[in-house]
């Protein structure tokens, strides 16, 4: 007789249900792959009265108990979302001696380390492959396929509702304020957008992956974030002009020198690069390693079937390690203790927006400004604005330490020639 592996289900949502609809869609290769079946025994929810038709068979509760304290069941996915109670139910699983897989960026950023603790343990499975990426794999590659590098760079897309904005923006010319509202009503970007807008939820994403990729614990406090709401359709022509796009990137370097460096922001990516072709809904992580060069995962980020991928495939991992009487081949791979650098120690070239008088001497003023802040200018780009007697002034620094460009806007906007300080975005240009 075939064994069988019980799960238990938290959550049965946009991913929740998917997870359901893979196994069932794939059930004998799956069943093959692992040499046992898998079987979703429970389902926990919070609303029982939601119609749930795909649930066929299925036992659906409201109590966490009812999975937790069931001896049948060995795994339990947890797709609820939030810090609370998904934390504390995976703690207690896990303290259970039950595996626990999770699609659970908000846990995993902020308390991945005491899950890991506790699945060591109590010698069972931790796995969280679609907390970044949606169906991207990228946590595994990294951890398995990848480990043989020494890895000194990851830069990604990963917040698809700000990707389809900034690409409506670059492809359309509309509004930031359009094309929230177009997301929100294509259901992108949900009422409250500021997890998404406000690089929060990247910046989670960012956190794991550096965590991963640089072996230390990169927490979410370490990463220095910056969202999209200050883009406008004036920044999109000008990067055009540049021949760049915007986009808004995760990005972590790790240097010997200088430490490991996490932000999120928008920059001005030179169109020659892998990522700027990634568009609309899409993700990408760009990775580089000092064996395989550069390397890039593409892909659905969000979304039912390509998440359950994931999560699902994070299940038949965890049920072939029951089947060989293994657990945590890959443990926690956060064994270094390595410096944060200090935003103001970050260096990049950036892009600077200003509104000043249209005068003989204006650009001169400027150009010493930065000169005398130790800001070297690669290219300075000026238009003639419809507003009477000014004109926009487009700069772009060499690389510049985060530290002397916020010297350089202070004493710009001091100067009374300056009337606006309209926009300061980094510009990614070093590959190589
Ligand atoms: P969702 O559609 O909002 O579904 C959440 C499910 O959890 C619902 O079934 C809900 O029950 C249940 N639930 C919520 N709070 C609960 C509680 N306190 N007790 C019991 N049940 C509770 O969420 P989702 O989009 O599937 O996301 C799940 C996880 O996957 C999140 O961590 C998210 O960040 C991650 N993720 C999602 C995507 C995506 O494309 N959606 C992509 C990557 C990662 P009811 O049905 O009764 O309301
Ligand atoms: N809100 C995320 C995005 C999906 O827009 O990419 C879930 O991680």
């Amino acid at each position: 007789m075939e064994k069988v592996i019980k799960i238990g289900l938290l959550g049965s949502g946009t991913v929740g249900s998917g997870v359901i609809k893979v196994l069932e869609m794939n059930r004998r290769q799956i069943t093959e792959r692992v040499g046992a079946q898998l079987q979703i025994k429970t389902v926990l929810v919070r609303n029982l009265k939601k119609p749930r038709p795909y649930l066929r068979g299925i036992h659906l509760t409201d109590r966490f108990e009812d999975i937790l304290n069931d001896p049948e069941i060995d795994i339990i996915v947890e797709l609820i979302g939030g810090l609370h109670p998904a934390h504390e139910y995976m703690l207690q699983a896990l303290e259970a001696g039950k595996s626990v897989v999770t699609a659970n960026k908000d846990v995993v950023a902020q308390c991945g380390q005491d899950l890991f603790e506790a699945a060591e343990k109590n010698r069972v499975d931790f796995a969280f492959e679609a907390s970044v990426g949606g169906g991207i794999p990228i946590i595994t590659p990294l951890k398995q396929c990848l480990t043989a590098n020494r890895i000194t760079e990851i830069m990604g897309i990963v917040n698809g509702t700000t990707n389809y904005m900034l690409t409506k923006m670059t492809e359309c010319g509309s509004s930031y304020a359009d094309v929230l509202k177009e997301a929100q009503e294509k259901g992108y970007a949900e009422a409250n957008p500021s997890a998404d807008v406000d690089g929060l939820d990247a910046a989670r994403k960012a956190a794991i992956l550096s965590s991963i990729a640089f072996n230390t614990r990169v927490r979410l406090d370490n990463v220095s974030v910056e969202g999209i709401t200050k883009i406008t359709p004036e920044d999109i022509a000008y990067a055009k002009d540049l021949d760049c796009v915007i986009k808004l990137l995760a990005v972590g370097k790790d240097s010997p020198e200088t430490g490991v460096d996490v932000r999120v922001h928008p920059v001005l990516l030179p169109k020659s690069h892998p990522l700027a072709s990634v568009n609309g809904v899409y993700n990408a992580i760009f990775v580089r390693g000092n064996a395989v060069g550069e390397a890039m995962f593409y892909g659905q980020g969000a979304g039912s079937l390509p998440t359950a991928s994931a999560v699902v495939s994070d299940i038949i991992d965890v049920a072939r390690d029951m089947v060989n009487g293994s657990f945590g081949k890959v443990r926690c791979t956060c064994y270094e203790q390595k410096k944060i650098c200090p935003l103001s120690k970050t260096v990049s070239s950036y892009y600077i927006r200003l509104l000043v008088d249209d005068e003989p001497g204006v650009l001169g003023m400027i150009a010493t400004t930065f000169g005398s802040a130790g800001v070297s200018l690669k290219s300075v780009i000026q238009t003639r604005q419809n507003v009477k007697d000014h004109a926009e002034i487009v700069a772009v620094t060499h690389p510049v330490e985060h530290a002397r460009i916020q010297q350089a806007v202070r004493e710009l906007q001091e100067l009374p020639v300056v009337d606006e300080m309209r926009n300061l975005l980094r510009v990614e240009n070093d590959r190589g």
